[in-house]
């Protein structure tokens, strides 16, 4: 007996797959689903290693996971299932609330819980928010799966212009330093001839505005509406021109704004994909909330610049953040890893984490360091200018930054640009660009 469910009217069916080792609650949910229409039941097991066995024939976009089961519990079925079936999301299931196995069932890539007896309305909540939220990962693991990233791309560049290279800069850790590098790098790539883009889209907390001491009347929230048929003189219509010429996309003017860009969490990868022939380089300034907009922004990245810094937590979430990467299938060269707010004075060292101690732990280099310099860089800021565009480029902290665009230009443009202050001492042995105060 099936009527129709809030979600059913466009038809999408959720395919599910229920895992738990009592059968009477297989059946009872199984019901439950029967009276929802957009919902399809594609297999229901019994253990945790048929669960995975299921997961991987049939590839459904819910699985209903209980934790407790006697060969192979959910915990570990679950860490399996996210590894080989990418695209399906997995909601725990457990009679009790208790927080370390929450713990445990969300580091094995558990994306919610429900507690036992299921109320059906809490089943049917939680199934939807769990596969909308899922559905742009999801994609984006279908499409890395059945063209490989690089296609991906390529099919992007049919444009008649040779798309710019979109440049992502992030970090899980708020206040790494994110709004800085982005600003400094899209001002350190300018060049003769070079047009360079720099995005906003931390969405709630944007600050590039106010580093660069712009406002807009329009902003991102502006472009959102009119993905499908954009076009450059709207474009250019609500991007500004800093006083040093930089073009500048700002993203929402209020907070609650955000939410308009966030519906559709593709919308602002898809723009910068759009407009990507008219620019050489697009820098894109993100929040440290790892959400659909930055994802789909990742996935259309040629590089992500990833920012650490040395604290014990931001190893920790480097990390991870890695981790999935890799599980995304990012090519390892796809992602740059920097450090800022490298200390350096001896007092501050006592309680940083090396650069050697993260690279080991990260087994990634750090490409380059950014030493803590509150003066220089709070100074900019209340100015409104990029740190970079200090008449005296040979101090630090400015000279790293200006090495890192020369770095990004340099891998992306091809050309052997290192900036002149440098010579061949600064660059270890494999090659890359260590500066140490
Ligand atoms: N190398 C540095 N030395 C000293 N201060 C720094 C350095 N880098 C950034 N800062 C300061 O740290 C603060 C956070 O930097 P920034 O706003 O660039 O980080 P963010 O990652 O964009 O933060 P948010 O999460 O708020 O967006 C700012 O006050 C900035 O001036
Ligand atoms: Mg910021």
């Amino acid at each position: 007996m099936n009527r129709p469910g809030a979600q059913a009217q466009d038809g999408e069916i959720i395919t599910i797959l229920l895992v738990d080792d009592i059968p009477e609650t297989r059946e009872n949910i199984k019901k439950l689903l029967a009276f929802e229409a957009d919902f399809k039941v594609v297999g229901s097991v019994g253990t945790g290693r048929e669960g995975v066995d299921m997961a991987k024939q049939e590839k459904p976009n819910i699985i209903i996971m209980d934790i407790n089961m006697p060969d192979m519990d959910g915990i570990q079925a679950t860490t399996l299932i996210t590894e080989a079936v990418p695209t399906a999301a997995v909601i725990m299931m457990s009679v009790q609330n208790d927080p370390d196995y929450l713990r445990r069932a969300m580091l094995a890539g558990a994306r919610n819980f429900l507690t036992k007896p299921v109320l059906p309305d809490e089943l049917y909540s939680t199934i939807r928010t769990v596969h909308t939220r899922n559905k742009p990962l999801a994609a984006q693991y279908r499409q890395i799966q059945e063209a490989g990233p690089m296609e991906t791309r390529a099919k992007a560049e049919g444009t008649e212009n040779r798309p710019g290279h979109i440049i992502v800069v992030y970090s899980p850790q708020g206040g790494a330093g994110c709004t800085t590098v982005a600003t400094n790098l899209a001002s350190g790539l300018m060049k003769e001839g070079i047009r360079v883009l720099l995005v906003d889209s931390d969405l709630q907390f944007g600050d590039v505005g106010l580093y660069l001491n712009i406002q807009a009347q329009s902003t991102l929230v502006d472009l959102v509406g009119n993905v499908e048929d954009l076009d450059t003189e709207l474009f250019d219509n609500i991007v500004i021109t800093h006083d040093s010429g930089l073009k500048v996309l700002l993203g929402p003017a209020r907070p609650e704004y955000a939410e308009v860009v966030q519906q559709n969490p593709s919308s602002v990868a898809q723009i910068l994909e759009k407009i990507s022939g008219n620019y050489d380089f697009i820098v894109v300034d993100t929040s440290h909330t790892l959400d659909e907009t930055t994802l789909a922004l990742m996935d259309v990245a040629t590089k992500i610049l990833l920012i650490t810094t040395p604290t014990l937590a931001a190893a920790k979430n480097t990390r991870f953040v890695m981790e999935l990467f890799d599980k995304l299938n990012y090519p390892p060269d796809k992602s740059v890893l920097i450090m800022n707010r490298v200390p350096h004075d001896r007092n501050q060292k006592r309680f940083a984490i090396s650069s050697e101690q993260i690279e080991k732990f990260l087994k990634r280099p750090v490409e380059i360091e950014i030493p803590l310099d509150d003066v220089t860089i709070l100074s900019a800021v209340h100015k409104g200018v990029p740190v970079i565009a200090q008449r005296d480029r040979s101090k630090s902290p400015i000279k790293e930054l200006v090495a890192l665009a020369d770095l990004f230009y340099t891998k992306l443009a091809g050309e052997e640009e290192y900036d002149d202050e440098f010579n061949d001492d600064q660059r270890n042995k494999t090659g890359r660009l260590r500066l140490n105060r």
